[in-house]
């Protein structure tokens, strides 16, 4: 899968993909995740990517031409399933939405900035709108950063161990239970005696019951 994510600040996403799993999903080969200037397909000398609103108002909004100008040169070579614009007006990311995105070929993220992008863009080039939740970030890169992070542990072979995205939160519709790891008393704290049993069923059983009560208590609309 190619990920191409169209920015006028590329220094935000430098860090989030040249660490941990992100990372280790490039190195493999699985996923490439690439970063582009908007501003080196911009107007004039002073490659101009934004510009006032028509009607008045006050921000700028970013123009058309410079995306245009970069979506074109990038579909030389590559084809996009979905050219996606992050966006706090979008749908909202769910799981459901990340495992679908995880099952598609290429991805275009296209991060606005300023008082927003000019409409035409949204209306002929974006097949999808993606808000990350109901609050105002200063652009859509930490948004992109989020989306690409929840699509690739989901893709085959980027996790060491398979079943642990299946066993994430939400995957089923409820929320992880608890977890422990050694020393099995601390002070006093102990972990549950269910778990040190070695009785896998009992241990599943238990687990499930956890993850109920949880949702239940935490997020009854997943019930
Ligand atoms: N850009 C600004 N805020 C955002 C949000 N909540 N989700 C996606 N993109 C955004």
């Amino acid at each position: 899968m190619i990920i191409d994510i169209v920015t006028v600040v590329p220094g935000l996403l430098e860090g989030p993909f040249s660490h941990s799993i992100l990372q280790r999903a490039q190195t493999k080969g699985i996923v490439e995740i690439r970063v582009h200037n908007l501003r080196e397909y911009g107007n004039g000398k002073h490659k101009n990517v934004d510009d006032y609103q028509y009607g008045g108002g006050s921000g700028m909004v970013m123009m058309i031409e410079p995306f245009v100008n970069c979506l074109e040169h990038l579909q030389k070579d590559t084809n996009y399933d979905e050219v996606i614009f992050l966006t706090p007006d979008g749908e909202t990311l769910k799981q459901s939405m990340a495992n679908e995105l995880s099952l598609k070929g290429n991805l275009l993220m296209l991060c606005g900035h300023y008082k927003g992008i000019d409409q035409r863009i949204r209306e002929h080039f974006v097949t999808k709108e993606i808000s990350i939740g109901d609050y105002v970030l200063s652009g859509g890169e930490l948004a992109a950063a989020v989306l690409v992070d929840s699509i690739v542990r989901l893709i085959p072979g980027v996790l060491s161990d398979e079943t642990s995205a299946l066993s994430d939160s939400f995957q089923d519709g409820l929320l992880s239970p608890p977890v422990y790891t050694r020393p099995a008393d601390f002070r006093g704290l102990k972990v549950p005696e269910i778990l040190i049993g070695g009785n896998t069923p009992e241990v599943e059983k238990w687990r499930f019951e956890q993850a109920i009560a949880r949702t239940k208590e935490r997020r009854p609309d997943l019930l």
